[in-house]
């Protein structure tokens, strides 16, 4: 039985963001392993270009009801080297939705020497997305009233 004296606290001390976005989910988290990385030990372009295209897809797709695929990189800025072992978090937001198109804005932070609690933002981009169809063909975003996860915009 649970008593006032051995109930759970109400509620536990939120982790500290440490330089992450405050109050936001990261869409994806990933650390950069050695075959990642170029002759000069930083992480390929590349390899940070294909991460956020996946976490880009990810609100794409939930706000497509389905299969998405991407039509342009419409801007893509490396702020700051990868390094191996740093642990990365992509955050992504739609910034517009079109008949068929959907545009997401990605920042990618890393998180360097986290004992010290070192974040750097690296990497910010655009990217757009379209609705398609089993047949590969433009579709037509759906309102929002039928989406199966209403959070999306
Ligand atoms: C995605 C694809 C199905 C779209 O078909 P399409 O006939 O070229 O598309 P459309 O010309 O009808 O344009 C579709 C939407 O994309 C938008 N779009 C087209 N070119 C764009 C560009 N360069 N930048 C941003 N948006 C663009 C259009 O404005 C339109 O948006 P809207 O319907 O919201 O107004 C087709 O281009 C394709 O298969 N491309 C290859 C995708 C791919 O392999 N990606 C890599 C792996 S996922």
């Amino acid at each position: 039985m649970t008593t006032p004296e051995n109930a759970a606290p109400a509620c536990t001390p939120a982790p500290a963001t440490r330089g992450l976005p405050a109050g936001r989910m990261p869409e994806l988290r990933v650390m950069p392993a050695p075959s990642d990385a170029n002759v000069y030990g930083d992480v390929f372009g590349g390899w940070i270009m294909a991460q956020v295209d996946i976490a880009g897809s990810l609100p794409a797709t939930r706000r497509a009801n389905g299969r998405v695929a991407t039509i342009a990189v419409n801007s893509f800025v490396f702020k700051n080297p990868v390094f191996v072992g740093d642990l990365l978090s992509f955050y992504a937001e739609i910034t517009k939705v079109g008949n068929t198109s959907i545009t997401v804005y990605v920042e990618v932070y890393a998180e360097r020497n986290r004992l010290q609690a070192n974040t750097v933002k690296v990497t910010e981009a655009t990217l757009t997305y379209v609705a398609t169809g089993d047949d590969r063909k433009p579709r037509k975003v759906p309102a929002l009233d039928e989406l199966i996860f209403p959070q999306e915009r």
